[in-house]
């Protein structure tokens, strides 16, 4: 009985089974044809839904692989977000010892991790893929600081991260960790990646008897210990425009004299022209990379349960547009070639990405009654890590290693 069955089966005389053959050669053609046309294709897991202009201009990319920009001219912050499993995030939470509370989402209590997940493309150009060991190769024997707020150490504490998964742990630690200066060592490559406490990059001097005195003609005390790294990462905004009990001076000063009566715009544009003066003096374009980071953008309170990029806000005005107005006037008509990290934009599609409710509230995590309330206790400031800043840092490997000028 089986085995006539599998005679009728094998019967190679029949028409039918002529017909099933041709078939399924017509298929296999059909399908090798196919497979070879994606395999043109980047595996692309998932649109993000975009704006119109980020969709459309990703779309078209695949069949025009080969049009892809030379990467030097690419403008990586140009793409858009896709939803890439495989790839990212690039290090888990509990594989980086030093990540700080206020930034561990998921240990936090946060139930959903897909902001973890999200991949930058760019339209242009391939951006290569992050690799810490590249990385570290490329900075063997460098110093690279950050300095800024507690959002550059947002930045700075993925970039140890980053670089710590790629280390020998046992050889690369944290070697300071006082509020206003952090220096990641990775031992083996004889690099080290500080964070430098100053928000407003110029002088705040606290204890003057007479008040907060936020001095926009001179430089920060740590600006000294700047001197001679390799790579400098700046930003400086947000504290700027703090205002009522979060504004951190009385008084401002400009070449000794009180200027109260001037607009926070004005005073950061006195600011960052100081900033870009220190710079054009002390850093040396053959020695020194220099990067300003463009503003992080905020979303108020509307992170809070949001759990995929933002779909139709472009047409909004960009979060802190009058600051990023004057920060590009202030690097164009610098001496030193800046490097200008754009991330505005692409960060603020990203409101699915910060902290929210799952953070910490003076040394405490917030408890459930605050959580209820997230427009008293929700942070969307801070991003959680893994998280955006990780695509910062690698927007920064991407301008190394395709030598975007
Ligand atoms: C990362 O870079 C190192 C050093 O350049 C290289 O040996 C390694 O193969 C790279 N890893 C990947 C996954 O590309
Ligand atoms: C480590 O790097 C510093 C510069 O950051 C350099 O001065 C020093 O000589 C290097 N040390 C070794 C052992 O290579
Ligand atoms: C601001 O105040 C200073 C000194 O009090 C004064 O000299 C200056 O004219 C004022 N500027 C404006 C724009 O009001
Ligand atoms: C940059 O490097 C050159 C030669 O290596 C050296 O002469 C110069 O003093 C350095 N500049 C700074 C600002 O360190
Ligand atoms: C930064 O990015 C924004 C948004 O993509 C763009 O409009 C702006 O021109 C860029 N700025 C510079 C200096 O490239």
């Amino acid at each position: 009985m089986a085995n006539s069955k599998t005679m009728q089966l094998m019967e190679p005389s029949s028409v039918v089974s002529k017909n099933w053959a041709f078939c399924c050669f017509a298929s296999l053609l059909g399908f090798i044809v196919l497979a070879m046309c994606l395999s043109h294709q980047r595996p692309r897991v998932y649109l993000a839904a975009l704006p119109e202009d980020l969709i459309t201009t990703g779309l078209e990319y695949p069949a025009l692989g080969g049009r892809k920009k030379k990467t030097s001219e690419c403008d990586v912050f140009r793409g858009r977000w896709v939803y890439d499993p495989m790839s990212h995030p690039l290090y888990r939470a509990s594989q980086c010892p030093f990540l700080s509370d206020q930034v561990r989402c998921q240990k936090n209590g946060r139930p959903d991790s897909e902001y973890e997940k999200w991949r930058w493309d760019a339209n242009d150009c391939e951006i290569p893929r992050f690799n810490g060991t590249e990385m570290l190769e490329r900075w063997r024997g460098k110093r690279i600081i950050i300095v800024g707020d507690s959002l550059n150490r947002n930045q700075w504490e993925s970039l140890a991260c980053l670089l710590y998964v790629a280390a020998t742990p046992s050889r690369s630690y944290l070697s300071a960790q006082s509020s206003v200066h952090k220096i990641f060592r990775a031992e083996d490559y004889n690099c080290s990646v500080e964070f430098f406490w100053s928000p407003f990059l110029v002088q705040l001097e606290e204890s003057t008897g007479k008040g907060r005195v936020l001095r926009l003609d001179t430089m920060s005390a740590s600006a000294q210990s700047w001197r001679a790294a390799d790579l400098m990462v700046f930003n400086s905004a947000h504290w700027w425009l703090h205002r009522g009990k979060l504004q951190a001076w009385d008084f401002l000063e400009y070449e000794g004299m009180r200027v109260d009566n001037i607009t926070a715009e004005r005073a950061y544009e006195l600011g960052m022209k100081t900033w870009a003066t220190w710079v054009d003096k002390n850093a040396d374009p053959s020695n020194s990379t220099v990067i300003f980071r463009s503003i992080s953008p905020e979303h108020k309170q509307w992170c809070y349960n949001q759990t995929a990029p933002i779909v139709d806000e472009l047409s909004a005005q960009l979060y802190g547009s009058t600051l990023t107005t004057i920060i590009e006037k202030t690097l164009a008509e610098m001496k030193m070639p800046v490097k200008y990290l754009n991330i505005t934009r692409l960060s603020f599609h990203r409101k699915d990405a910060h902290t929210s409710v799952y953070r910490v509230k003076q040394g405490n995590l917030l408890d459930e009654e605050q959580r209820k309330q997230p427009i008293m206790y929700a942070d969307c400031s801070h991003w959680c890590l893994p998280g955006l800043p990780d695509t910062w840092n690698e927007l920064i490997y991407a301008i190394h290693v395709l030598e975007i000028p």
